[in-house]
């Protein structure tokens, strides 16, 4: 028998997105909003413009790219691109688990584009990234949010590319270092790692992802919530707090928020760290536990954001994979009865398993309170099972 803990997480959100707001957080925090107003009166504009203002300082990032507020979340910034900008060269697609793949349909089955070629893994593996051909566009995730898998680093990424690499960094943005140098394209949510609110994404654009958009006009119609040109030149107002259509500024004002404590954390190193050490506080379990892995094979990939495990018990090998699922299933259902972890089973496409949040407005002490908790609820629901 393993005995049920006392110690409860302070705060039992551990969901990959929207994600556990910041420490502190109340809705007060939204007191000063500019509920009511235009979003194109000057304060506002001013708003929208100091979240990329506060997120460029924070990320880094240089000062010739653009960064701007767009409509739908993640997927909003990333289909924009993908449908303002391919069709200009080939494209290699890397996928290794299901947002990956959502973009791989995207190209190949929505815009058609013949050439395409699709660098695939398993959820656990990357893709061979030797193979990627920087004369054509690159699509990419940073952190494969359903598999915890992310590129260690941008060095595979050739410094003289004459494609785009396009990058969906939304659940390795504020807690992982990227390369910036090596990408052109970059888009993330604030309802990951910052803990913010989902319906906006941001964009950010490098020079030679701005001259792409200048000089080359795809075949297809855009919509007007994907339109980034009129007449051939970049609608700079886009990235100056004009937003193509309406924002919510409560939203807005829940960003600043969150990026207000990002700095008072110590900024991207100190959301880097505070995230690290949720890994290596999952890190420290998996080592000594007897039924659980990372599904991350390559320890330089594990994420430290979405992490994701799979269970090597040894009651499961001869079993049939459905019903190790249905006791993860039950295991996670005795989690969210007792309070003590919401919303941490695997990803639907992703094999069974736990998916537990690590960013960094996630407390370690939180993590460390839950994980004595896993062991209690497998082995009750392996001893129902
Ligand atoms: C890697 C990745 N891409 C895209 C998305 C979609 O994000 P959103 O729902 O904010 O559009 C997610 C959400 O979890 C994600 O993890």
């Amino acid at each position: 028998m393993t005995a049920k803990p006392t110690l409860r997480p302070r705060r039992p959100f551990f969901s990959s997105g929207p994600c556990a707001k910041r420490p502190g957080w109340t809705p007060s925090a939204l007191d000063d909003a500019l509920v009511g107003r235009s979003h194109r009166c000057a304060p506002a504009k001013a708003r929208i413009q100091e979240v990329s203002d506060r997120s460029r300082a924070i990320l880094g990032i240089p000062a010739d790219w653009r960064l701007g507020l767009v409509p739908a979340s993640d997927t909003g910034a990333v289909e924009m691109i993908l449908w303002s900008v391919l069709g200009a060269r080939g494209v290699d697609l890397l996928a290794w688990e299901s947002f990956g793949s959502g973009w791989v349909t995207d190209v190949a089955k929505q815009l058609r584009l013949d050439d395409h070629r699709v660098l695939e893994a398993d959820y656990g593996e990357l893709p061979d990234l030797g193979r990627v051909d920087f004369a054509r566009d690159v699509v990419f995730t940073w952190n494969g949010t359903t598999s915890g898998v992310r590129v260690p680093d941008g060095d595979w990424i050739a410094s003289d590319r004459e494609g785009l690499t396009v990058c969906d960094a939304t659940s390795a943005v504020f807690a992982m270092e990227l390369a910036w140098d090596k990408l052109d394209v970059v888009t993330w949510s604030w309802q990951k790692v910052l803990g913010g609110e989902a319906a906006h994404g941001m964009l950010a654009l490098s020079p030679r992802a701005v001259e792409r958009l200048e000089s080359y006009t795809p075949p297809w119609p855009l919509p007007k919530i994907f339109r980034l040109t009129k007449g051939g030149r970049l609608l700079e107002s886009v990235f100056e707090g004009s937003t193509i259509n309406t924002p919510s500024m409560l939203c807005v004002e829940d960003a600043l928020d969150a990026l207000r404590w990002a700095e008072s954390v110590g900024g991207l190193a100190g959301l880097v760290r505070r995230s690290e050490a949720n890994l290596e506080a999952v890190d420290r379990w998996v080592a000594s536990s007897e039924w659980a892995d990372f599904l991350a094979r390559v320890p330089e990939t594990r994420s430290c954001t979405s992490m994701c495990l799979r269970v090597t018990d040894p009651w499961a090998q001869g079993r049939d994979a459905a019903d190790v699922a249905v006791a993860v299933k039950q295991g996670v259902k005795r989690l969210e009865t007792e309070g003590v972890a919401f919303d941490i089973g695997s990803y639907r496409d992703a094999p069974p398993g736990l998916r537990l949040w690590g960013g960094a407005t996630v407390e370690s002490s939180d993590l460390d309170a839950l994980l004595p908790w896993l062991d209690w609820a497998w082995a009750e629901a392996k001893g129902g099972s």
